[in-house]
């Protein structure tokens, strides 16, 4: 049997009991209105790995699972919410599980799940159980609302079927935000009915880069090889809804990207006449890295941009429509005669004022519809953001803290703790190197909260994201090689990262060791601790391997310009 202090993430508060209550061929799940959707993941999950009938009771009473919402005697989670708050209490009699909103009685659906035997998050029957659970009682909140993952179908495209199973995996991490990275230099991943040819043109590259980029003689980055294969794939606005409802009855908020003014050369490919250099269209990217193509300042542009928001907000419900805005170059833009005149034209002083006058047009655009713009540090950069953007501090928590102390909300995602592309040890063979090393222990100790804000500034800080960018990730096997175990970590530091005090990882690690058999049983081709399968290993194909140092030294040099 499984008790609660085997958890991922650990609970606030759990109170052992004696005995046992056994889910047999007669108990069934009570489930009040509000819990009707969790009553079916349950049901769903529970006849597909013990093979019990799991029926329905009219209402709660002896041998039963009984979910229902209620305020009663709950722990407030952030900012006094107690929406995905819980309490799980068994007895010998049956279980009752009681959400302050439908989100809290899904998780404690997935902390009684964790309290079963691991064979539970099989699909198919084995010759298993008793599906005993021990007596006990679990009283939850999480620590964080943006509890996130960031997965780019960008750079290698993932069909329906497998993000729908990614959306799987985090919700029973209790990973509550998926933010969807849709479009990109090398892609455009999401049909647009009023702009076709994004799709059309956009979806495909020719080839792609294989491995990073190497200095040549001039010390001058280039690719080394090129796998000479077509690759692309889109998801149509059918696609799109199934995923967005998909991810809803799991309480994963989908949460879209639209990249600009930068990351946009598949656009740029369909349609030249957003650029600064229409005479001389692009292709679809077929290297990684950060292409020099930006958007031109054109109205029209801006017109189109917003054409897409607006479908975009039609398909995801989210209160949150990212704008992107990291990595743009500011070349093309300083020799362009039209982009010159038109940045006198608006009176912008420079490049990087220039930048942030179309994320804030955008950012208007999406808050004129009542949501809220989301982008990347570098929004903070010319200093006129509105003040309901939220700003994702991906290089380091500089931007966190300078965003806290502007008065924006904040989501953190510092590279150094929680990419989850880098690599994953020193070992030569792990598969394609990227960047420093960020092992499980590192994502465990991951705190969204930089030092040195106030109580007020501290109350921006909403939460953090782990970002699975997907260059070098071109399988599900070695996505889910990147995503785990970390994501188990990730989980924890969002979750219950605030009560736990000191970091416990030896403790930690006892509990990942049991939770490894639950990946396992989920089909989940985790990192083993012995390093990569031998499959993964790509000999010959170069990486970029950093040093914590020199990662520190440059992330320090180019958030200069948004230190408070
Ligand atoms: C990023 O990693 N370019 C946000």
């Amino acid at each position: 049997m499984v008790d609660a202090d085997m958890l991922i993430p650990r609970p606030r508060l759990s109170t052992p009991g004696v005995g046992s209550f056994e889910i047999t061929p007669t108990t069934r799940i009570a489930a009040d209105d509000a819990s009707d959707s969790v009553r079916l993941y349950l049901q769903q999950t529970l006849r597909g790995s013990t093979g019990l009938p799991v029926r329905d009771a009219e209402t709660a009473g002896s041998d039963t699972i009984a979910l229902r919402v209620g305020a009663d005697d709950l722990l407030a989670g952030p900012a006094g919410s107690v929406e995905e708050s819980f309490r799980l209490t068994v007895t010998t009699d049956g279980i009752e599980i009681v959400g302050g909103g439908a989100a809290g009685v899904f998780y404690g659906v997935q902390a009684l799940l964790q309290l079963l035997p691991a064979d539970v998050y099989r699909k198919g029957r084995v010759d298993a159980g008793p599906w005993t659970v021990p007596v006990q009682e679990i009283a939850d909140a999480p620590a964080f609302a943006w509890r996130g993952v960031m997965l780019d179908v960008v750079r290698h495209f993932r069909t329906k079927a497998e993000v729908l199973r990614v959306i799987d995996q985090l919700a029973a991490h209790r990973i509550n935000t998926m933010h969807f990275h849709l479009t990109d230099d090398q892609g455009w991943r999401i049909e647009i009915r009023k702009h076709p040819r994004l799709t059309e043109i956009g979806s495909w590259r020719r080839e792609s880069q294989v491995g990073a980029h190497v200095a040549d003689a001039d010390g001058v980055l280039r690719p080394q090889a090129f796998d000479g294969r077509p690759h692309g794939g889109y998801y149509t606005q059918d696609d799109i809804r199934e995923i967005v409802a998909y991810a809803a009855d799991r309480f994963v908020t989908v949460v879209p990207e639209i990249e600009s003014p930068g990351h946009v050369r598949a656009a740029l490919a369909a349609y030249p006449e957003l650029g600064v250099t229409p005479d001389q269209p692009v292709e679809v990217w077929t290297e990684w890295g950060i292409a020099d193509d930006v958007l031109n300042a054109e109205d029209a542009t801006i017109d189109f941009f917003k054409d897409v928001l607006d479908e975009v907000i039609t398909l995801f419900p989210s209160a949150y429509i990212g704008v992107g805005g990291d990595e743009c170059p500011k070349v093309q833009w300083e020799g362009d005669a039209r982009t010159q005149a038109r940045m006198r034209e608006l009176g912008l002083a420079d490049e990087e004022q220039l930048q942030a006058w179309i994320i804030g047009q955008l950012a208007a655009h999406i808050e004129s519809q009542g949501r809220r713009a989301f982008g990347w540090d570098e929004i903070l950069e010319g200093g006129t953001l509105s003040e309901s953007a939220t700003v994702v501090s991906w290089r380091g928590l500089r931007g966190a803290t300078t965003a806290a102390k502007r008065g924006h909300d904040v989501i953190s995602s510092p590279d150094d703790q929680v990419y989850l592309d880098y690599r994953q040890s020193d070992l030569p063979n792990e598969p394609i190197p990227v960047s420093i090393v960020l092992t499980v222990d590192d994502v465990f100790r991951f705190d969204p909260v930089p030092a040195g804000l106030t109580d007020a500034e501290r109350a921006h800080v909403i939460g953090g994201q782990g970002n699975m960018w997907c260059e070098h990730v071109d399988s599900v096997r070695k996505l889910d090689y990147q995503l785990f175990p970390r994501v188990a970590a990730l989980s924890e530091a969002l979750w219950s990262a605030d009560v736990t005090g000191p970091r416990d990882l030896a403790d930690f690690s006892g509990r990942l060791a049991e939770h490894l058999a639950r990946l396992e049983a989920m089909g989940i081709e985790y990192r083993h601790e012995t390093g990569p399968f031998p499959w993964q290993e790509r000999p010959g194909v170069p990486g970029r391997p950093h040093s914590r140092e020199e990662r520190a030294a440059y992330i320090d040099a180019v958030t200069a310009n948004i230190a408070e």
